[in-house]
């Protein structure tokens, strides 16, 4: 059983509603369960953790026992994006630390390799990426495939329609490092999917700020990343609801996604 369950879409709405899911990675560190508290107090729907493992991404940054650390304090829903190669290996671990979903990237799934990925195909699924999502859901968690920048949206296909994830994160950077530009260009890849699926949580990750989210939203997204913009800005609650405004209106808008 996962400990929440997730939010479904409603008549009148082309996507479930807007969650907004600040990045703790843009939060002082050494103050991490007060600006947890922040977020939520603010209006945050999740918290999103970025674990970086120095192989997948050229940084490093935290891992269970910081999401142990942080459950104490904390009943917020605990998004954890893991950017690591070998995914399989952490999922007990988060699960037991009181994480609600793990995200893992379809590029690290499918083998140890950098290159491994260009093994996958569009219409057929890979036997090691449907284990990873079964493992994840069996462990009580909700599942969450990610894609980095270069990765076709088509490849996600095979694991959408078998249901076997709960989420898309359509990956807006290269992922590493928060504060980076947005790619416009690839929010293309969520209208791909949003078009395909109503009923799908589609998270964008990546340079989302005021500026940038009208495009996400148009292309349907609806689960919003969001660090340095929240983070660093003066009323993080201005623009939490700021990206909620935008993916609410695109959402009811009739227009199709694009
Ligand atoms: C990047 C991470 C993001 C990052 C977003 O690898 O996955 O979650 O924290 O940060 P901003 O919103 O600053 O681009
Ligand atoms: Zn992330």
């Amino acid at each position: 059983m996962t400990r929440v369950s997730l939010p479904k879409r409603v008549d009148g709405h082309d996507r479930p509603p807007a969650i907004i899911a600040p990045s703790i990675l843009s939060s002082d560190f050494a103050r991490l369960a007060d600006e947890c508290k922040r977020m939520v107090d603010m209006g945050a729907d999740w918290l999103h953790v970025d674990v970086m493992d120095g192989h997948f991404v050229p940084n490093l940054t935290l891992g269970a026992p910081i999401v142990a650390s942080l459950r104490k304090h904390t009943a917020a829903f605990l998004d954890c994006h893991l950017m690591t190669t070998s995914p399989e290996l952490w999922v007990k671990d988060f699960a037991k630390a009181g994480a609600d979903m793990v995200t893992f990237h379809l590029e690290a799934a499918a083998g140890p390799g950098p290159d491994d990925w260009h093994s996958l195909r569009p219409d057929e699924a890979h036997p090691a990426v449907v284990d990873m999502c079964h493992g994840v859901r069996a462990a009580g968690l909700h599942v969450g495939l990610a894609l980095r920048p270069a990765t076709p949206v088509e490849l996600a296909m095979p694991y959408i329609e078998q249901g076997l994830v709960d989420m898309v994160l359509v990956m807006t950077v290269e992922p590493g490092f928060g504060g980076q530009s947005f790619m416009p260009d690839k929010a293309a890849k969520a209208a791909v999917l949003r078009k395909k699926f109503p009923d799908l949580l589609i998270q964008v990750d990546g340079g989302l700020a005021p500026s940038t989210i009208d495009r996400a939203a148009a292309a349907g997204a609806n689960v919003i990343v969001a660090g340095s913009a929240i983070f660093g800005a003066p009323d993080p609650g201005v623009v939490i609801r700021q990206l909620r405004n935008s993916v609410t209106a695109a959402a009811t808008s009739g227009k199709a996604p694009h």
